[in-house]
């Protein structure tokens, strides 16, 4: 396995045959949505991409693991599904987190418009990396606030200072589409690309310049385009020949920094 490389593979056996353990910081992917979309052929076996995952995972990593369900009658709960799986597994569910959609949500006649997907942030033992996240608050700057009555039980108000920022909620909106998810148009000649933000968010979250970012199902390559961009070695690789071409030339038009296989 060579680092800052894409490979055409099944991702289970790729990770058994080229990959040692604990050699991975940092996994962002998404896994097919059941039949929802027509890849470009692909075998798709979630336990045991999952149990690869759990091997190559240093101690302290986290895989960031996106996905929705089939809405036909009734939500199929393959998300739910899959967590347990990697929970059984040995992961921890470190958090469950939401992707909002902020457009072209998924209409329904008799229940509410859907407009998100999971997150789940599987952890291997306790995430050696969090660097939070802010968004700035409403209010910032002085404010009078009262203080605590004292023995004398008189009220004083005294300046307080409210703080410019605050850590952001678990529930994360993005733009999709053209100019949302990205600007690179050929990008869209994969069915079901997350946003670059999406990936973005989540390499600054939970690794540091340097470290390894994996995407077994990398698709067009957001997530390795954008840990190349944010200084992370990263490794894609995808059971498609035509979406890693995509990935390759994603890659390539920004620069990254590419060492063929
Ligand atoms: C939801 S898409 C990932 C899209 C990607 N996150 C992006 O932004 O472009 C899922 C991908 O999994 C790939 N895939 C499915 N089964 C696979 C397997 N066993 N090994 C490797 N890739 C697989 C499909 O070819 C597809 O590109």
């Amino acid at each position: 396995m060579q680092k800052n490389s894409f490979y055409v593979a099944n991702a289970v056996d790729f990770m058994r045959e080229s990959m040692p353990s604990d050699c991975v910081d940092l996994t962002v992917t998404s896994p097919p949505y059941e039949n929802l979309r027509n890849y470009d052929g692909y075998e798709f076996d979630a336990e045991a991409i999952l149990a690869g995952l759990f091997r190559v995972t240093c101690p302290g990593g986290v895989v960031v693991w996106v996905v929705g369900d089939k809405i036909n009658g009734g939500r199929s709960l393959v998300s739910f599904e899959q967590a347990l799986l990697a929970r059984d597994i040995g992961f921890t569910i470190h958090d469950v987190m939401i992707y909002q959609k902020k457009n072209t949500p998924f209409m329904r006649s008799n229940a509410y418009t859907n407009c998100f997907e999971f997150m789940f942030i599987l952890s291997k033992e306790k995430p050696k990396t969090f660097n939070p996240l802010k968004q700035p608050t409403k209010r910032h700057g002085m404010e009078t606030a009262v203080s605590n009555k004292g023995p004398d039980a008189v009220n004083r108000k005294v300046p307080v200072e409210l703080k410019k920022e605050k850590t952001r909620t678990n529930i994360w909106p993005y733009a999709v589409g053209l100019g949302g998810s990205t600007n690179d148009r050929i990008a869209f000649q994969h069915p079901a690309i997350f946003p670059e933000k999406l990936a973005e968010d989540h390499i600054l979250s939970w690794s540091n310049p340097g470290d390894l970012v994996f995407d077994p199902m990398c698709g067009s390559g957001t997530t390795c385009k954008c840990a190349s961009q944010l200084g992370r070695k990263w490794l894609g690789v995808d059971v498609s020949s035509t979406y890693i071409e995509i990935a390759r030339e994603r890659c390539l038009s920004v620069q990254c920094e590419l060492d063929y296989a």
